[in-house]
């Protein structure tokens, strides 16, 4: 996998995001109150809410617009919603964010 360094863990604020520009639209990187890191496109599977403005909350965010639970690690939306946001793998290491994309399928 080829890996970019993205930025300083410390440049994204805890249950803060920050987001990236993809090679297919934005790209939300999310750290979560423990320090974990996960990436979504920006854009619900709902109706396309920037989800990098949600409320993170453990694993998950909160949809801004219209509240659904996306899981940070999967993508997927909650029960009873359906749907998934395009995940990306991201890591911490040596302090570092590090991203690596995957090509929307
Ligand atoms: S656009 Fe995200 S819940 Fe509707």
């Amino acid at each position: 996998m080829n890996w970019l360094d993205i930025c300083a863990l410390e440049d994204i604020n805890a249950l803060g995001s920050r987001i990236i520009n993809g090679p297919k639209g934005d790209i939300a990187i999310f750290r979560t109150s423990d320090d974990e890191v996960f990436a979504l496109d920006d854009r619900c599977p709902h109706k396309g809410g920037p989800l990098s403005q949600g409320l993170i909350y453990g694993k998950r965010v909160a949809c801004p617009l219209h509240n659904w639970q996306i899981d940070l690690e999967t993508g997927q939306a909650q029960a009873p919603d359906v749907g998934c946001a395009h995940q990306h793998s991201a890591r911490v290491e040596n302090g570092r964010v590090l991203l690596a994309l995957r090509d929307a399928s």
